[in-house]
């Protein structure tokens, strides 16, 4: 694995610490990089009406979009569990908004997985000519 890459797993993880997770316990960090090289991390927000919960990936991508990022190389989601995490239904829509090259990294305690994300979810809803 690549020195960038890792680089950004780290910073997943550190991400992961900020998560807020009383519910389920499990504590997810996510780090995306733009193509300009820039690193923008979230964590998962838990709520007591469960369903509000957003988790870490809509986070980091929302830290990037609100810093002016459209275009995104890669991003790296972090569990801090035996469990893998790779990104839900939801935020695999979502992350396929801006690039369906995207890869994605995702990693636990123990293991450290990679795909693009329209291998993740081919056939995503686009409103564009893909
Ligand atoms: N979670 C994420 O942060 N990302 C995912 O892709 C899957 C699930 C969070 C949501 C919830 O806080 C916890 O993991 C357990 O579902």
């Amino acid at each position: 694995m690549k020195n960038d890459d890792l680089k950004l797993i780290d910073a997943a993880r550190k991400a992961a610490d900020r998560a807020y997770a009383p519910y389920s316990g499990y504590k997810v960090g996510a780090a995306i990089r733009s193509k300009k090289g820039n690193i923008y991390t979230g964590c998962n927000i838990e709520n007591a009406s469960y369903s509000l919960t957003v988790c870490a990936e809509r986070n980091a991508l929302a830290q990037a979009v609100i810093n002016g990022e459209k275009e995104f190389s890669v991003i790296a989601i972090y569990v801090d569990s035996d469990m893998l995490f790779p990104p839900c239904g939801a935020c695999r829509q979502v992350l396929s908004e801006f690039s369906l090259d995207l890869r994605v990294i995702y990693a636990n305690k123990n293991e450290i997985h990679t795909a693009l994300i329209k291998e993740l979810l081919p056939e995503s809803f686009q409103l564009r000519k893909v």
